[in-house]
């Protein structure tokens, strides 16, 4: 597969500050790639230089095969940016904006026509396509913001956060229109978002990029698999001490440990006593009095999650011990970033 984009050591400073500090890499044709970080991790810088925005410091890159530096033109035609903040003019409708930006790149007559057409039809707003933006609700401006970045048929999208404070309904809207413009009309992608949810749902591969450089790169399922397998919390109606190493033993599990230790004889004492009295025991005032009390929690850590249930469900059955519940963590994107850096995304 051919790279539509290949960054090649890009750098930018302010003064003293490096904002984006040796960033490489390719994007393949055809491809969502995720641009994840936190506030100030440098997306934006690493975008508006890829896209002619600001002059790298350092570095370049090719897109489409075509130098960003000497051919800025050719690169002009293949990218397409949805930037950050909305650059809109509120009193026109979403038709004469996108009219606009039509003929920025000398689209004009019919074939102006039919682009806002079909970018209306992309972002699904053709109905409202006459009203001036300025009542339209925010995801519907952000919307407008993106068909603006497509009207001239770009083959590589550059969205810059899409979906920062839209409503659900503009959200999945969103969503739609990138899976469309990928599947149906094979334009390549670059998303950025501090959600992990929107990439894990909608990129291939995916940069994890952190005080301007970059920490981690690979497919979504490849940088998920580094932290491991799996957290399965499981409540057990008794556990003992033979119990815990012969679970610890098994091949998929790496560790166990007591969240919730067996009740003491007392609290379920105490709560049986307060079942009789009428009285409510401190032990039993969340539940109704006559539910059984919680037996033993465990959290079992695993190689792969679903090798692990099988192995210790397997186990448990062997020695007649029945479960109360079970729980199944899979590792995602956001603890591969918490992992990675020591740091939420978003705080
Ligand atoms: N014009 C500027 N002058 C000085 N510093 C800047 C300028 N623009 C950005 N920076 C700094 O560069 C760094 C990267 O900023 P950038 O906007 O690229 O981050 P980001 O990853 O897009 O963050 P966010 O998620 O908040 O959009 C930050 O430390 C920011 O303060
Ligand atoms: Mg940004």
């Amino acid at each position: 597969m051919p790279a539509i984009l290949e960054a090649d050591g890009l750098v930018k400073k302010y003064g003293e500050h490096v904002a984006v500090d040796d960033i490489s890499f390719a994007v393949e044709e055809g491809e969502v790639f995720g641009l994840l970080g936190p506030n100030g991790a440098g997306k934006t810088t690493t975008i508006s230089m890829l896209t002619g925005v600001l002059e790298p410091t350092a570095g370049t890159a090719r897109i489409g095969g075509h130098d960003l530096r000497t051919e800025p033109t050719e690169v002009k035609r293949i990218n397409g940016l949805v930037p950050q903040d909305l650059a809109l003019y509120p009193t026109l409708s979403a038709r004469a904006n996108l009219q606009f930006f039509g003929r920025i790149y000398g689209l004009k007559g019919r074939d102006l026509r039919e682009r806002v057409d079909d970018v209306l039809e992309v972002v699904a707003l053709t109905e409202r396509a006459n009203e001036p933006i300025e009542k339209y609700s925010g995801g519907m401006k952000r919307r407008v913001n993106i068909a603006a970045g497509l009207v001239h048929q770009p083959r590589l999208l550059f969205l810059d956060e899409p979906t920062v404070g839209v409503d659900p309904q503009s959200r999945n809207h969103i969503f739609e229109s990138v899976m469309k413009l990928n599947r149906e009309r094979r334009m390549s992608i670059i998303y950025t978002s501090h959600y992990m949810e929107e990439v894990e749902l909608l990129c291939t591969r995916a940069a994890i990029v952190d005080e301007g450089r970059i920490i981690a790169l690979d497919t979504i399922r490849n940088l998920i698999a580094r932290l491991g397998g799996g957290v399965i919390q499981m409540g057990l109606e008794r556990l003992d001490d033979e119990m815990l190493a012969a679970m610890r033993a098994l091949p998929a599990v790496t560790a166990v440990t007591i969240v919730t230790p067996q009740p003491a004889a007392t609290a379920v004492a105490a709560a049986a006593a307060a079942a009789v009295t009428g009285e409510a025991a401190v032990a039993g005032e969340d539940r109704p009095t006559d539910a059984k009390p919680a037996g033993p929690v465990v959290k079992i850590e695993t190689r792969r999650s679903q090798d692990a249930l099988v192995q210790v469900v397997g186990y448990l059955n062997e020695r007649d011990v029945g479960f109360t519940s079970i729980e199944i963590f899979e590792p995602n994107l956001e603890s591969v970033f918490l992992h990675l850096t020591g740091k939420k995304l978003r705080e």
